[in-house]
């Protein structure tokens, strides 16, 4: 079973265990802590089983699963640079706001506990919390700097308002450090890859290691796709616009005449 829609097959017929569950998307544990199902030790049971045996309501659960399970393909060259903004918060800057304190959590209790076994631990613990501190200095910067500046020509192109020149510094020169700051995170997600063994417990790695894995990989694929609708959509078409809009020639002729 490898589809989502064999997953949502699954949950919705209620004869898959919830332990597999997990095993095949570990964010159905959240749903599963909420309902006080476990799905750890006591995970051998099928959904409909344990959904029956706690009285809880089927539809309620298999919804909430579900809702985890859906993944609607999105085109996001044909958003606003406005519209990709909000989502990129939304999807991708509260994520991460969100899901780093858990890591983090996660990450000190194991190497707390397996560090003497697995001597990386630590290492990885470190690199982890110098990887989220960058990004939430990122973030903090994109959100009242930069994507204030591209939502601020965006509405000029709208309204086919000539921009405020005076004190403008051209995307350009802005999304130069914008991009060696993903640079640094991706080594820093590199490094994590290599240190997990591409996200592969050990043999004696408890549920909390595996979990811990789990939401490293689901880190790391998150900040590729957050990285990518930054490097590949949004900043080459603001800078788009800014040229569509004059603004780089009036930058440049600024500094000609310095
Ligand atoms: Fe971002
Ligand atoms: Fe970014």
């Amino acid at each position: 079973m490898n589809s989502n829609s064999n997953l949502a097959d699954a949950i919705s017929n209620g004869d898959i265990t919830v332990a597999k569950l997990v095993s095949m998307n570990y964010k159905y544990a959240g749903v599963f802590t909420k309902y006080g199902i476990d799905f750890c030790c006591g995970g051998n049971i099928a959904l409909n089983k344990i959904i029956e045996k706690k009285s809880l309501v089927s539809a309620e659960v298999k919804d909430s699963l579900l809702s985890l399970t859906e993944h609607l393909e999105t085109d996001f060259t044909k958003m606003s640079l406005s519209i990709l903004i909000d989502y990129i918060i939304h999807e991708h800057h509260d994520y991460l706001r969100e899901n780093i304190p858990v890591i983090k959590a996660h990450l000190e209790k194991v190497a707390t506990v397996h560090g003497k076994n697995h001597s990386f631990l630590p290492k990885l613990k470190d690199i982890f919390d110098d990887l989220s501190n960058d990004l939430i200095g990122h973030l903090n910067k994109e959100e009242t700097i930069l994507f204030r500046v591209i939502k601020y020509i965006e509405s000029c192109d709208r309204f086919d308002e000539k921009p405020r020149t005076n004190g403008y510094k051209s995307l350009d020169h802005l999304l130069g450090n914008y991009i060696k700051e993903h640079e640094t995170a991706g080594n820093l997600l590199a490094k994590i890859r290599e240190l997990t063994s591409g996200y592969n417990p050990p043999a004696d790695a408890c549920t909390t290691f595996r979990v811990c894995y789990k939401e490293l990989e689901d880190f790391e694929a998150n900040t590729h796709k957050h990285v990518h609708l930054e490097n590949n959509i949004l900043f080459p078409k603001a800078s788009e616009l800014e040229l569509k809009l004059g603004l780089i020639n009036d930058q440049k002729e600024k500094e000609r005449n310095k």
